[in-house]
């Protein structure tokens, strides 16, 4: 088999690999010949090379779990997520202080030609007016001053899911610039609705017509296998210059909303623009 995204023999991890995109990621790595290292607090039923039980709620696992790797590593897969349903911490821990947290913990093995892939969302598509909020959090050094810095800024974190993806994007991108010297890179995604167990709380909390106005123009939900083909682009060798960057995998969304073409007044709800 051929191996144009270099993938044969490299030793992976995944966040998330128990269902949906971390899932479909994990799955097409080993298809690809990778030697994959999952991570997640619900059990796998894929043939990994490892599993380790994680809760990135708990800095003691994420660092336990990390230890337990072991070895070189050659690229992350940061997939783990939490809808809004849940507790506003929680969903910072996972989506944003427990991904930085694992990644810190990995980056130590991880050398020139590795990458991380992050799963950012368009709801955290406001980060650009809060870059100066964003770069005082992202910034922030270890677990205990992250969870400060939201317990002393609870407007800003409100109910977590738009700022901890907010966040997701602007630390890749600020991370962009630092990996690179040591020959690593970073980047995340944008997807557009992905037809996944997340799918539920999003509709409970957004509304139908809200999503599906988000999966304009292609006019469908995408598959979590269409997301792990962005997301597994982005860590191969195919894409060795493309770092820092916040990838949409979107069937056209953001190119659309940029030129006018999609309805705002459904995508806010019914809500006039902010
Ligand atoms: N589905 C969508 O439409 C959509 C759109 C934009 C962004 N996203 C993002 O994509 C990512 C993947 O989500 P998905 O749609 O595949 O959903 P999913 O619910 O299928 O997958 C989320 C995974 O994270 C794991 N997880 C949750 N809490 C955890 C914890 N405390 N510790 C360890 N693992 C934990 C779950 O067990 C699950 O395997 C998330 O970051 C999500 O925010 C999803």
């Amino acid at each position: 088999m051929s191996d144009i995204l270099g993938y044969k023999g490299k030793r992976v991890v995944v966040s998330g690999c128990f269902s949906g995109m971390g899932h479909a990621v994990a799955k097409m790595l080993i298809d690809l010949g990778a030697e994959v290292h999952g991570l997640d607090f619900k059990q796998c039923d894929l043939p990994l090379a490892s599993f380790n039980m994680i809760d990135l709620r708990d800095p003691e696992s994420i660092e336990h779990a990390a230890a337990h790797i072991g070895g070189k590593i050659d690229a992350l897969f940061n997939c783990a997520g939490l809808p809004n349903a849940f507790p506003a911490m929680d969903v910072m821990k996972v989506n944003f202080i427990g991904l930085r947290h694992l990644t810190e913990q990995l980056l130590p093995k991880m050398g020139a030609g590795a990458g991380i892939a992050n799963i950012a969302s368009t709801g955290g598509l406001g980060w650009s007016r809060r870059i100066p909020d964003n770069m005082a959090f992202v910034t922030t050094k270890g677990w205990d001053a992250a969870i400060a810095w939201c317990e002393a800024n609870k407007d800003t974190v409100s109910e977590g899911y738009a700022f901890s993806k907010e966040n997701v994007i602007v630390w890749t991108q600020f991370m962009g610039a630092q990996l690179i010297k040591k020959g690593i890179r970073i980047n995340c995604t944008l997807p557009s609705p992905t037809q996944t167990p997340m799918m539920k709380a999003f509709h409970e909390s957004s509304g139908k017509d809200v999503v599906d106005a988000a999966a304009e123009p292609m006019g469908r939900y995408s598959t979590p296998e269409e997301q792990a083909g962005g997301l597994v682009l982005l860590n191969s060798r195919l894409a060795s210059i493309v770092n820092g960057v916040v990838f949409p995998v979107d069937g056209g969304f953001m190119g659309a909303l940029a030129t006018g073409q999609i309805d705002i007044a459904k995508l806010m709800g019914g809500k006039k623009q902010g």
